[in-house]
């Protein structure tokens, strides 16, 4: 399939003040489209400007929720070259997503290769300042116009990107948790491991009971027992429990987090132990309670890693440390994945990808 490039007649001005990005507000000048049709498959792929859709109010994505995203991005480097971080992870994410959702799968080369050319024309949008980034954001769509529950004939598949400030400006701060015993996110046989809008759309009740209460994010336990950690917001979970790295299994709830891939390999190369096994809400409180857990953070491609202060359960709160300061492992394990990012570390993974 060829790839257009159409040509921007009115450029926006630009990033301006790079210290007050808000995240996912501002968009550049173009977007990456393509469009999918029953018995034609994926064609018109172009590279056209940043412009809004024109959808059937029957489109079926409006009523049935087909759709599918993911959240990588570009990262500007000391000496001016802008890499992606693991974007083939990502690609081969949207399409096993694509398939849990019946939507039609991409071809992984050329949409990866659309991707590089796109972030390539936008490069004045990668912002320059202390960690900052352009967020990149590929999306499918069902845009058949049909009332009926089944898989459309017809998508959009689209990506757009936006320049992001820094989730810490004045270095990596603990969040709040507060662990929900009623509301879940995800149960065995559902989408928890898709990364598809309904389960975000899901979450939101939940995330304002824990905005109003004063805490940051909402941690969710399991379906089932409402006992074993799963994962909170967009971030997976890890705690140094008997100074050992402990996290959630993938076992079709929770997303498998590129972040939380890398931090494992990470934390192994450090010496750790890395124990992927479910980690109850007991053990959480008893844990902090006895020293035996020391650390907790959350990973994921908008915060990299996010140091958690305190857990709140059914009235009852724990601290980790001081609940203001991040441990030693968190910030090691920071340190480290945003070095090789920015090009301050060694990247012996092949992680980055030049755009
Ligand atoms: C539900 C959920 N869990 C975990 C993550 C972290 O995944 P990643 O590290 O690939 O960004 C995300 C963010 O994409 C998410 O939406």
């Amino acid at each position: 399939m060829n790839l257009d490039i159409l040509p921007v007649d009115n450029p926006k001005p630009g990033i301006g003040d790079e210290a007050n990005l808000v995240f996912g507000k501002q968009f550049t000048d173009r977007m990456f489209v393509m469009e999918y049709d029953a018995g034609r498959g994926w064609h018109s792929a172009r590279i056209q400007p940043y412009a809004p859709f024109t959808l059937d109010p029957a489109a079926m994505v409006l009523h049935y929720a087909q759709e599918i995203f993911e959240g990588l991005k570009a990262f500007r480097r000391e000496d001016g070259s802008v890499v992606l971080f693991r974007p083939a992870d990502n690609v081969a994410r949207f399409n096993r997503s694509a398939r849990r959702m019946c939507m039609p799968e991409v071809d992984e080369e050329f949409f990866l290769d659309a991707i590089r050319q796109l972030v390539r024309l936008e490069e004045r949008w990668v912002p320059r300042s202390h960690g900052t980034s352009l967020y990149i954001r590929p999306t499918m769509i069902a845009s058949e116009p049909m009332l009926g529950v089944r898989p459309a004939d017809s998508y959009l598949c689209y990506v757009i990107l936006s320049p992001v400030g820094a989730y810490y400006k004045g270095g990596i701060a603990p969040v709040k948790i507060w662990i929900s015993d009623f509301y879940v996110r995800a149960a065995h046989g559902g989408t928890g491991e898709v990364k598809t809008g309904g389960n975000y759309a899901a979450s939101l009740y939940a995330a304002r009971e824990a905005a109003e209460r004063g805490y940051d994010q909402v941690l969710w336990l399991d379906a089932k027992h409402k006992r074993y950690v799963e994962e909170v917001g967009s971030m997976n979970m890890c705690f140094v429990f008997d100074g050992k790295l402990v996290t959630s299994p993938l076992h079709g709830t929770i997303l498998d987090g590129i972040t939380r891939r890398s931090i494992l390999t990470l934390a192994r190369e450090m010496g750790l132990e890395v124990e992927e096994r479910a980690l109850t809400v007991d053990e959480i409180f008893e844990g902090v309670e006895s020293g035996r857990l020391t650390e907790a953070f959350g990973t994921g491609t908008a915060v990299v890693v996010s140091p958690v202060g305190q857990f709140t359960y059914q009235g009852k709160t724990v601290r980790l440390g001081d609940g203001e300061t991040p441990g030693e492992i968190t910030r090691k394990l920071y340190d480290t994945l945003t070095g090789i990012q920015y090009g301050r570390l060694p990247d012996p993974h092949g992680w980055v990808v030049a755009v």
